[in-house]
């Protein structure tokens, strides 16, 4: 016989190999749409749906099943019981309380915690080496408390942050100037919310940075004022988006499949999420986001990104913003 031969007597092993699983919580238009955006780029071979509204759920899994054939293949699973997010690699916390119009990411505090305080404990119990993202909203105070009351290391539990401020930006910058978003080089950070902050003086397009930018194609420089206008604007359009059409879905959920990917595939990648800072800037004991790298083990390094004076400002007002919140629920 051949070599060839030999190797197809060879018989399937009855052991699965290990392949990656993404847990996430919350079948809401945040979680069903990111499960949807995970599954469209092949993120991970396993996505397991959880959500306490048992019939959504299952709904949410045939539909997204119902598509696999033209996606990577995976597989969909999902339950109201806590035990389908057994072995996940990532888990990504989507569940709470609805932002309605009129109302601050701060105001859903008291809701998301109480969810977390019953929620996370289970789910570290069946998934303990997983890594832990918060999404809902107010993201930094939520991740803040989630780490308190999981007791995870900071490097495994942190929140999404301002990937999405910063994709908001980055939009808007290559609106204006007329080119690649892809392109373009600039974090938002601090708080995902009101008071965070475009880090213009490291931004650049290409390798030109920002504030020297002289403008292309009929477009100008990047201003004080035009600089002003696109800070409102990446704060203002979530509550636009909320106000048209009762929440934003798509672009976290692609900023959280960005995530995924980064931990699932151990990237390194650099991502404005929002972790613990311990001694950052001076400021420790409070959770924001500044670029950092994140990879498989979660949360690795957070960059010392060279910052004007009113943008260390800035950092220490979100730092108070985010603080006094946490401080009320007794955090
Ligand atoms: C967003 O920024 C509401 O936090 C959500 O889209």
């Amino acid at each position: 016989t051949t070599e060839g031969d030999e190797l197809a007597l060879v018989p399937t092993p009855s052991v699965p190999r290990r392949t990656s699983k993404l847990g996430i919580v919350g079948a809401g238009a945040v979680g069903s749409t990111m499960a949807y955006a995970s599954l469209m780029r092949g993120a991970a071979r396993t996505v397991a749906l959880l959500d306490v509204n048992k019939a959504k759920v299952d709904a949410e899994v045939l539909d997204l099943a119902h598509g696999i054939q033209f996606m990577s293949m995976a597989e969909v699973v999902g339950s109201d019981d806590v035990a389908v997010m057994a072995d996940c690699d990532v888990v990504m916390f989507t569940a709470g309380a609805k932002q309605r119009p009129g109302q601050s990411r701060l105001d859903l505090a008291e809701a998301t915690i109480s969810l977390v305080r019953k929620v996370l404990p289970g789910l570290v119990e069946v998934a303990p080496n997983a890594v832990y993202v918060m999404v809902t909203n107010p993201v930094d105070v939520v991740t803040y408390a989630a780490l308190k009351i999981s007791g995870l290391p900071p490097s495994q539990l942190f929140g999404s942050g301002t990937v999405l401020d910063s994709s908001r930006l980055r939009y808007l910058i290559a609106q204006h100037t007329g080119v690649a978003v892809q392109n373009v080089h600039a974090y938002v950070a601090g708080e995902h919310g009101d008071t965070g902050l475009p880090l213009w003086s490291s931004a650049s397009i290409g390798s030109v940075p920002i504030l020297d930018w002289q403008g292309t194609g009929g477009t100008g420089a990047l201003t004080r004022e035009v600089r002003d206008a696109i800070a409102r604007e990446v704060v203002e359009s979530a509550y636009r988006i909320i106000e048209g059409k009762g929440a934003t879905n798509y672009a976290i959920a692609l900023a959280g499949s960005r995530i995924i990917e980064a931990v699932l595939k151990d990237e390194r990648r650099v991502l404005p999420v929002s972790s613990l800072l311990d001694d950052y800037l001076g400021m420790s004991d409070v959770c924001l986001s500044v670029p950092s790298i994140v990879g498989s083990q979660g949360v690795l390094e957070r960059l010392e990104i060279p910052m004007s004076s009113d943008e260390v400002l800035g950092m220490r007002r979100s730092a108070e913003a985010v603080r006094s919140v946490a401080r009320r629920f007794g955090f």
